[in-house]
């Protein structure tokens, strides 16, 4: 991945943060996620790549702009072909609550190597750099706490395990409490909590649960960057989402896919944090029709993680929310 796309890639998920983030609080889920499409949508339309949509905001007939299969960005002739997997912004619920951890994304990688995931749920299990080789989507959730408990050298009474607060979890949240590891149940936001376990220092040493496979091909690009470990495994509710899988071209519905096989090769990956998170700061709204925002921009070949902090004065630049210039 050309380093050279990584500013680039900054500015498209900043434009997306600006936009979403004038709706946060405002209990309009639609309207968040909305603002955040037209705005990156718009922002790649500045960026000279031959970007191909593969993970995206829906199919084509459902979504009318960064939608699977979408051609994206200047395309010249020299325009490097990336395959782009995308959520302008991860955590609408959390947006329009005003809540902890939404954030705008996108990962890169070249032509073909992304999970094309048809948008069902995943089962995932991610950790940090230190307990890489430990999990395995395949063990009980009993064994994977085990594994990492002994990886990172902690008891199991202080690993922190983080799981998307849903009924469908419950037999899961027993288990966990019943051996005595702490949780952090949240209320969205698989990616960043699963970014989490990669910062020492974040309080979160394992996510485990369903949450959608999109995010799930989204965070192994990011934990490919930053040395953790994701395996998944698509959950499908009938045989039309079964069909619809096929169709995208995954053969064995019922395997488990390793972190590099949903990101194959070397990726790139960008967020701007929304609201504010574990990771990244939200958009901050500052007098004189100005902002901030704080973004993290890496690349799996080199393992650097970039933050890049923007003021951004709306008075010269009117259009970064309004997707222009
Ligand atoms: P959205 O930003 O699309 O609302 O997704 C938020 C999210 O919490 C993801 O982080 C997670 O993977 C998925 O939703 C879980 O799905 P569900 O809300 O159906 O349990």
């Amino acid at each position: 991945m050309d380093r050279n796309l990584a500013l680039e890639f900054v500015r498209i998920t900043e434009a997306a943060a600006l936009a979403s983030a004038r709706f946060m609080g405002r209990g309009d889920e639609k309207a968040a996620d909305q603002a955040a499409v037209d705005a990156m949508r718009k922002a790649f339309d500045r960026v000279d790549i031959s970007g191909r949509v593969v993970i995206g905001e829906g199919e084509r007939d459902e979504a009318p702009m960064l939608f699977i299969g979408e051609e994206v960005g200047l395309a010249s002739p020299e325009a490097p072909a990336v395959d782009i997997a995308l959520d302008p912004l991860e955590g609408t619920t959390i947006c329009a609550k005003g809540d902890v951890g939404a954030i705008s994304v996108i990962a890169a990688a070249e032509k073909g190597n992304f999970l094309h995931a048809p948008d069902v749920y995943m089962d995932k299990v991610a950790c940090g750099p230190k307990a890489f080789g430990a999990i395995n989507i395949d063990a009980s959730p009993e064994d994977n706490v085990a594994r990492v408990s002994e990886a990172l050298g902690k008891p199991i009474s202080d690993i922190t395990v983080v799981i998307l607060d849903r009924s469908r979890h419950e037999e899961l949240i027993q288990r966990v409490r019943k051996i005595g590891a702490r949780i952090r149940l949240i209320g969205d936001g698989d990616v960043s909590a699963a970014m989490a376990a990669c910062w020492e220092d974040s309080g979160i040493d394992l996510l485990l649960g369903v949450g959608g496979a999109p995010e799930g091909v989204i965070t192994a690009a990011a934990l490919k960057c930053m040395g953790g470990d994701f395996q998944g495994r698509l959950l499908f509710k009938n045989e039309a989402e079964r069909d619809r899988a096929r169709q995208m071209g995954v053969e064995d519905p019922l395997r488990s896919y390793q972190r590099d096989e949903l990101a194959r090769g070397s990726v790139l990956f960008c967020a701007t944090g929304v609201t504010d998170g574990p990771l990244l700061r939200g958009v901050r709204t500052l007098p004189g029709q100005r902002a901030t925002t704080e973004s993290v921009v890496m690349r799996s070949q080199t393992g650097t993680l970039r933050y890049v902090k923007a003021e951004h004065n709306f008075n010269i630049k009117s259009s970064v929310v309004s997707g222009g210039r």
